[in-house]
C-alpha cells in the first residue's frame, strides 16, 4: 500500500507551509494550502462491519465531498481494533484519510502509555492522516491526560490535537492544536442557552483561539443536536441544543474565521441527531431508530460541499462560482414542540442521571427551537423560492450563492420549488408530512432533511432498527423504514384515500413518483408500503449479496429461518445475534407489513427484540417466542 501521489503532493505542500510558518501566526493569517475538513465518525456504533468494504461507501462519500480524513472516535470496546483496521484498510483503498479521536468517556486519563501504544500500532499505516509529517490525533474531552508521556509512549512523532477544554485551566504547552466540541450554541453547562446563560459557537472560537496562541485550531460545524435516550437504556439522556439555521450560518462564519481545521460533528451519531452521513450506513442500533428512523439528513452534506470547497481554497465567502448546481435543502422537525406526547412518550419517568443529562417528558431545551421550516437555497443565479408548508405559503426572492429562508411550521405536506424567469426549475413535495401528533408516540426533535433535485433513498436498514421497539408505548409504530423517492416535480395523479395498514401502493418501487403526498405519517395510520421495503432492499443488493436464507439455533431456527430469508439476519454479519446466514443472493422480496408490533415473550432476552419485531411485522410472530405488544 502506498500513499497516492496526489496526496502525497498535498502532504508535501502541508509540511512546506507549516515549516514556513512562524509559531506566533494567527489562525487567520496561517496558510491556507493545509486547510482540511474532517469528519467525526462513532466507531462505537459499527460493530456490525465485517470487512474493509463495509467502510467504502462512507470513504467514497466523504472524499466525494470533499471530507479530507474521519475522525474515528473510539472507546475501550472489544471490538475497536478489528474495526479500526478495517477502516484504516478502507481508508487507504478508496485514497482517503483517518486518525483516532480517544473518547475519554471510556479512556482513562491515567491511560497515557496505554493511548500512546495505540497511536503507534496504528499510525505507520497508509491510510493513517499524516500532519507536519506527523502522526494526527485527537479526542473527545481528556483534560489532565500526561501529553508528554502518550507522546513518548507512540514514539514522539505525533501531532496531538485533542479536545481540552481552556476553561478548565489545562496545561497546553504540550499539544499540537485543539479541537472544539462544541458546535452549538449553550449555557456553558452542555445545556441550551437561557437568557442568563448564553455561550455561542464564536465565543468558542475566540476561547479557543486566544489559548491556542497560533497552534492550529479545529473548529466544530454541527448541524443539529437533540437526544431523547429513556429508561430503556443506561445512558438516558434527553435534551437539545438550538439547532434551527445553525449550519448554514456556521459555515458563512466559519469561511470569515478561516480556522486551519473544520470538524463536522458528525458522519453517524444518530443518537445525537447530527449524523450528515447516510441512515443507511452500516450501524448497530443503540436505540437512537427511534427518531432517526425516516429522517436523513443526507441534504446537509450537499449544504456543506460548496463550502467546503470554498475553505479549502481559502475563500471568506461562498460565491456562487462553487455551486455547480441549483438546490433546495430544506429541514423541519416532524411535530410542533408544544405538541403533548406526555401520554406516550418514552422518557416520562425517572431515568439514570448520573450524567446530569436525563430530563422527564419533552427534552430540555425544546424552547430553543423554533416550529419552522427552514431552506437553505444554493443558486447558481438568482431565482425565486417558494415554501409551502401545509396551509402557509412564502414567496422569497433568493440571489446567487447561498441563502436561508424560514417558513411557519403548518401541518401536513411540505412542498417546495425554484422559479426563475417565470419558469419551474425544481418543484417537489417532501416525502415527510409535519403532523398533528407525537411521531411514534414520542418527542421528537430531530430534523428530517430533504432537498430537491431529490437525492437517493436512504433507509436505515434492519440491524440499524434492532432496537427500534424498546420503550416505545405505541403500538402503530413499526421499526421499517417507509419513504421512498422524492418526485422533483409535482406527482401527475395525486394518490388519494387512506392508506391502511399493510396496504401497499403500488407503482412506487421503480418510478419517482411521490408515494408521500397524501399519506399522513402519524401515530394512527401505518408508515410501510410493501413496495418502498423492496426498492431499499434492492438498492442495497447491488454492492453486497442480501441474505436469503438462514438457520439459528434450537429457540430460534424459525424466526431465524424467517427473518434471514429476507435479508435481516442478526448474528450473521458479525452483529450479535443468533442467527447464521446460509445463502445469499438477490433479495427476496420482503412480505407485506402487517402493522403487529412484536416483543419477545415476557422474560426472554434482547436477542429476540429484532427477530420479533421484524417477523411479526411481516406476518410470522410466534407465540413460542413472540408476543404482540399491547
Ligand atoms: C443567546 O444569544 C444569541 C446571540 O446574541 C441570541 O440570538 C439568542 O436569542 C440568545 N438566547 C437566549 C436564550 O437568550
Ligand atoms: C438530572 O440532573 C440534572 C442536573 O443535576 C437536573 O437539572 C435534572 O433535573 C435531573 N433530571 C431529573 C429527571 O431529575
Ligand atoms: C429455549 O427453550 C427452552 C425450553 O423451553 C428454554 O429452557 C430456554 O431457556 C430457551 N432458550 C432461550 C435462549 O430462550
Amino acid at each position: 500500500m502506498k500513499v497516492s501521489s496526489a496526496f502525497a503532493a498535498t502532504l508535501s505542500a502541508i509540511i512546506a507551509a507549516c515549516s514556513a510558518l512562524p509559531s506566533d501566526s494567527m489562525v487567520s493569517r496561517r496558510s491556507t494550502s493545509d486547510r482540511l475538513v474532517f469528519a467525526h465518525f462513532m466507531v462505537g456504533i459499527v460493530s456490525d462491519r465485517t470487512s474493509a468494504s463495509d467502510y467504502d461507501a462512507d470513504m467514497q462519500r466523504a472524499k466525494a465531498y470533499g471530507i479530507d480524513a474521519f475522525a474515528l472516535n473510539i472507546g475501550t470496546d472489544t471490538f475497536s481494533d478489528q474495526q479500526l483496521g478495517y477502516a484504516y484498510e478502507s481508508a487507504a483503498n478508496n485514497d482517503m484519510k483517518v486518525f483516532i479521536s480517544f473518547d475519554f468517556n471510556w479512556w482513562s486519563t491515567s491511560q497515557a502509555t496505554e493511548i500512546g501504544q495505540k497511536i503507534a500500532q496504528y499510525g505507520s499505516l497508509a491510510g493513517q492522516l499524516m500532519y507536519d509529517d506527523k502522526i494526527f490525533v485527537s479526542s473527545f474531552a481528556g483534560d489532565g491526560v500526561d501529553v508528554a508521556a502518550l507522546k513518548s509512549a507512540a514514539g514522539g512523532n505525533v501531532f496531538f490535537a485533542p479536545n481540552f477544554h481552556p476553561s478548565y485551566g489545562t496545561d497546553l504547552s504540550d499539544v499540537d492544536g485543539l479541537l472544539n466540541w462544541m458546535g452549538w450554541p449553550s449555557n456553558g453547562n452542555n445545556k441550551a442557552p437561557t437568557a442568563g446563560a448564553n455561550v455561542t459557537v464564536e465565543e468558542g472560537d475566540e476561547e479557543y483561539i486566544t489559548a491556542l496562541d497560533g497552534k492550529p485550531y479545529i473548529a466544530p460545524a454541527s448541524p443539529w443536536f437533540s437526544t431523547h435516550f429513556g429508561p430503556e437504556v443506561t445512558y438516558s439522556k434527553n435534551w437539545v441544543f438550538p439547532s434551527d439555521l445553525l449550519f448554514y450560518q456556521r459555515w458563512n462564519d466559519l469561511l470569515t474565521l478561516g480556522p486551519q481545521f473544520i470538524e463536522v460533528v458528525t458522519w453517524n451519531d444518530y443518537g445525537e441527531s447530527h449524523y450528515v452521513g447516510p441512515l443507511n450506513s452500516p450501524h448497530t442500533d443503540d436505540g437512537s431508530s427511534r427518531w432517526a428512523n425516516d429522517m436523513p439528513h443526507d441534504g446537509w452534506l450537499d449544504l456543506a460541499k460548496p463550502y467546503i470547497a470554498a475553505f479549502h481554497d481559502g475563500a471568506t465567502s461562498l460565491s456562487s462560482s462553487y455551486i455547480t448546481e441549483d438546490q433546495l435543502i430544506y429541514w423541519y422537525r416532524p411535530q410542533p414542540r408544544l405538541m403533548d406526547c406526555d401520554a406516550t412518550d418514552t422518557c416520562m419517568v425517572a431515568a439514570n442521571n448520573d450524567t446530569g443529562n436525563y430530563f422527564e417528558g419533552r427534552p430540555n431545551g425544546w424552547e430553543s427551537m423554533e416550529d419552522a421550516v427552514f431552506v437553505v437555497a444554493l443558486l447558481q443565479s438568482a431565482g425565486t423560492v417558494q415554501v409551502t408548508s401545509g396551509p402557509n405559503t412564502e414567496t422569497f426572492d433568493a440571489p446567487a450563492g447561498a441563502s436561508a429562508f424560514q417558513v411557519p411550521m403548518g401541518f401536513g405536506p411540505q412542498s417546495f420549488s425554484l422559479s426563475r424567469d417565470g419558469e419551474t426549475v425544481l418543484s417537489g413535495t417532501s416525502l415527510k408530512d409535519i403532523i398533528d401528533g407525537c411521531v411514534c408516540g414520542i418527542y421528537n426533535f430531530n430534523a428530517y432533511v430533504g432537498s430537491l433535485p431529490a437525492t437517493f433513498s436512504d433507509p436505515l436498514e434492519p440491524p440499524s432498527l434492532n432496537a427500534f421497539s424498546e420503550g416505545l408505548k405505541v403500538s402503530t409504530c413499526s421499526a421499517t423504514p417507509s419513504l421512498g423517492l422524492t418526485s422533483t416535480t409535482p406527482p401527475e395523479t395525486i394518490p388519494t384515500g387512506t392508506i391502511t395498514p399493510g396496504s401497499a401502493i403500488t407503482g412506487a418501487a421503480t418510478t419517482t413518483s411521490t408515494i408521500s403526498t397524501t399519506s399522513t405519517i402519524s401515530t394512527t395510520s401505518t408508515f410501510i408500503s410493501t413496495t418502498t421495503t423492496t426498492t431499499s432492499s434492492a438498492a442495497t443488493s447491488t454492492t453486497t449479496g442480501t441474505c436469503i436464507a438462514g438457520t439459528g439455533p434450537d429457540n430460534y431456527s424459525g424466526l431465524c429461518s424467517f427473518c434471514c430469508n429476507y435479508g435481516y439476519c442478526p448474528g450473521s454479519d458479525g452483529s450479535a445475534g443468533p442467527c447464521t446466514c446460509t445463502a445469499y443472493g438477490d433479495p427476496v422480496p420482503t412480505p407485506p407489513v402487517t402493522g403487529t408490533v412484536g416483543v419477545p415473550l415476557d422474560g426472554e432476552g434482547d436477542s429476540y427484540l429484532g427477530l420479533c419485531s421484524f417477523a411479526c411485522n411481516h406476518g410470522y410472530c410466534p407465540s413460542t417466542a413472540c408476543q404482540v405488544e399491547s
